[in-house]
């Protein structure tokens, strides 16, 4: 019997030590000392053993009984260090390694344009105003010098509202920023120096037009303001926009509104103005070394007489670009369709 205990102990130890993992551990642990184990079984045969032998046999089952399971406890120490090991292993962290930025977003082209071109005139003492997008026929149209009849409504073909019709007339969405010109000549605080931002609506979308576009107008009315501000103001406006190198020029135009009026054309930046591209033929952005930016001009008498503004004491100038369009002609914006602006595709806008 004290055979067959030791080669039970050699057996188990053996078996105990390859254990592959917990698992086997555990079954090892039934299979030898459970209550069914073979440690059991075999001390069922002391009962035939010698009373003289029986006690030392007892205290030897004991024995390898206590070492077995201090060798099934150590093993399964063992695993628990290795799997708490691996464990750090996998969720180790490198508090060095550099961060993963978070998805964000940034506000739209139009937006940051709106921004930029607010700065600038601020520094000049423009203060940005946001006048109405749905305003009355009297600022859109009428105060600025285009009676109901006039055919040079027909430029600023438009959406009328279906809604009550008030003594400034129907309410209209409105086809220009220059329906703010009443508004803020109508307070009579002056000088009116005004930077207006707003949306504005015509009835074209092709790839220079959309239906709905911003436009900036500025307004500058004051005692004695004359063109060579209005010329300040534009060459300063281009200067900080485009780059140091742009000019600007005035061309003589008609606007109801203005008198004089202008159109006004900027150096083209690939060309440097010259007409002439890199390949000696005409440049193939503005051929002609200008690029048309927008509307200007003088304040007619009429308009400010309409607010109650005496012409002959004060004086200003005003004009109105498109956002969008003096956007698309920043210096490497490639943008051939103004349309683009307005699509909400991602990799277009992502790029800004
Ligand atoms: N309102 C004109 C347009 O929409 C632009 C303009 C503004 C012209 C102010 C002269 C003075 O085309």
């Amino acid at each position: 019997m004290q055979d067959q205990l030791n080669a039970l102990k050699l057996e188990a130890e053996q078996a105990i030590v390859q254990a592959a993992d917990v698992v086997v551990l555990n079954e090892l642990e039934v299979k030898f000392l459970g209550r069914k184990g073979e440690l059991t079984s075999l001390l069922k045969g002391l009962a035939g053993v010698s009373a003289e032998d029986r006690p030392k046999l007892g205290a030897l089952a004991n024995e390898i009984k206590l070492s077995l399971e201090r060798a099934v406890a150590l093993r399964r120490e063992g695993f628990e260090q290795e799997a708490l090991s691996k464990l750090a292993e996998s969720e180790r962290v490198d508090v060095t390694e550099p961060g993963k930025a978070p998805l964000q977003g940034h506000i739209h082209i139009v937006s940051q344009a709106i921004d930029e071109i607010t700065d600038i005139f601020s520094k000049i003492g423009f203060t940005r105003t946001r006048n109405p997008e749905v305003d009355w026929d009297w600022y859109a149209f009428e105060s600025l010098n285009m009676p109901g009849d006039h055919p040079a409504r027909d430029e600023w073909e438009t959406f009328f509202m279906d809604a009550p019709v008030s003594k400034k007339g129907k309410m209209v969405l409105t086809p220009h920023t220059s329906n703010a010109q009443a508004h803020e000549l109508e307070r009579g605080e002056f000088p009116v120096r005004m930077i207006n931002i707003g949306k504005c609506y015509r009835r074209q979308i092709d790839v220079t037009h959309v239906p709905m576009f911003h436009q900036f107008e500025g307004l500058c009315v004051d005692k004695n303001i004359s063109i060579s501000h209005l010329r300040g103001v534009l060459d300063y406006f281009a200067r900080e926009f485009f780059g140091p190198d742009r000019k600007t020029r005035l061309r003589p135009f008609h606007f109801r509104f203005t008198e004089p009026s202008f159109e006004i054309d900027i150096s083209c930046g690939v060309c440097g103005g010259t007409g002439i591209g890199a390949d000696k033929q005409k440049c193939r952005v503005c051929k002609r070394g200008w690029l048309e930016l927008g509307g200007a001009g003088m304040v007619h008498p009429n308009v400010l007489k309409a607010s109650g503004v005496d012409p002959n004491v004060y004086s200003g100038f005003a004009f109105g670009w498109g956002v969008e369009r003096t956007y698309m002609m920043k210096e490497g914006m490639k943008l051939d369709d103004i349309r683009t602006l307005y699509k909400n595709d991602l990799r277009f806008l992502q790029q800004f």
